[in-house]
């Protein structure tokens, strides 16, 4: 059986708590699906700053190179909040997405029926969503030159430049095609092209290659009232595709809307064959330590792993089952409680048990 080598880069905060539990179902349900994973660990972010002095290193970038897939936790905390975006945790999130080339960032927002209720929307509003946020990751106002800050005479200022070129544009729109085809078959263009002509560029070039996708609607939304629809009638989104930043800001708020952003999983993937995946959700600096985060979007993350960097399709329908049997009987994090809500909740390590125990079944 060939080994699959799997980058495991936990990071900050709540990070190393969650993924710890995706790491032990991955470990679990391999072996019932003929997988032999190997994992290797190293630092990311502001826990590489404190041992390292660089967010990420060289070194872990190449061994990431040589793997099959990266399992990531979260990077940032208040710690090094201070410091300059050049140096900070996030940094070495951004690098390693861009070093592996991962464009296209997919963040399915689905909510689990029995989840419904934790949403601060109307459990009608929300019933049945299902919608996938495919976020271009690696170019826009987040790469974009010149960028930095200067004081001419004294007084500050700072730029960050939002470019995009067509070929960057007509590859990540084909992700979102070609994901809608195995689902609903509608794709939502978000972009502000009343003002930008960066968003003008994209309207341009998601037309030319939807035509290559005759058997799919497309739909071009502006953000402002994409963010608007979202909360008032988030059943109507299949697939959204969009730029770096506007997928950064409404993929959280697709979030919320399943009930928790701790629901969320992402899988980053390129042309380079590596998948980097990891929950939506942030390092948690104030829940840190406490056993009290909510590790499932960090076991969907697994399944995502397991289904686009390992082909285990069964294994991945596996583990989602897994969280679905245990929120059906009522486990519960902090976060899926709604304030004012009676109701026991349970650890990080306990919730991991709890998938563990339904994936043993
Ligand atoms: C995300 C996060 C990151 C981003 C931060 C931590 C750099 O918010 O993955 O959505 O903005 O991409
Ligand atoms: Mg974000």
């Amino acid at each position: 059986m060939e080994q699959a080598r799997i980058v495991v880069v936990a990071g900050d905060g709540i990070g190393p708590e969650v993924t710890r539990e995706a790491q032990r179902v991955l470990e679990a349900v391999a072996p019932k699906h003929g997988l032999a994973l190997a994992f290797e660990e190293h630092l990311i972010g502001g826990a590489s700053i404190d041992a390292h002095g660089t967010p990420l290193r060289d070194e872990v970038v190449a061994r990431a190179r040589q793997s099959q897939a990266v399992l990531l936790g979260a990077v940032g905390g208040p710690k090094w909040d201070a410091m300059p975006v050049a140096t900070r945790p996030e940094k070495g999130l951004l690098r390693i997405r861009k070093e592996l080339g991962l464009f296209a960032n997919l963040r399915p927002a689905t909510v689990f029926p029995a989840l419904a209720g934790a949403s601060t929307l109307r459990p009608d509003v929300v019933s049945g969503v299902d919608m996938l946020v495919v976020r271009e990751l690696t170019g826009g106002l987040y790469f974009g030159e010149p960028r930095g800050r200067s004081a001419a005479g004294g007084k500050r200022e700072a730029r960050n430049t939002m470019v995009y070129d067509e070929d960057e544009v007509a590859r990540i729109a084909r992700v979102a095609f070609e994901a809608a085809r195995g689902r609903r078959k509608h794709v939502t263009h978000v972009h502000k092209a009343n003002v930008l002509e960066v968003s003008q560029l994209w309207v341009e070039v998601v037309d030319e290659v939807a035509k290559d996708f005759p058997d799919v609607a497309l739909a071009h939304q502006l953000v402002d009232s994409c963010a608007m629809l979202l909360v008032r009638d988030p059943g109507r989104f299949d697939v959204i595709v969009t730029e770096n930043l506007f997928g950064d800001i409404l993929s959280d708020e697709a979030a919320q809307i399943t009930g928790s952003l701790g629901m969320l999983p992402s899988a980053s993937l390129g042309a380079g064959g590596i998948g980097l995946y990891e929950p939506v959700h942030g390092s948690a600096p104030d829940i840190a330590g406490k056993d009290a985060a909510n590790p499932l979007a960090a076991i969907l993350s697994a399944a995502m792993l397991l289904e686009h960097s390992l082909a285990a399709h069964d294994a991945a329908r596996r583990v989602r089952d897994a969280v679905t049997a245990v929120l059906e009987a009522g486990h519960r994090t902090a976060d899926l409680v709604l304030p004012g809500e009676q109701r026991p909740t349970i650890g990080c390590r306990a919730m991991g048990d709890r998938v563990l125990e339904a994936l043993a079944l």
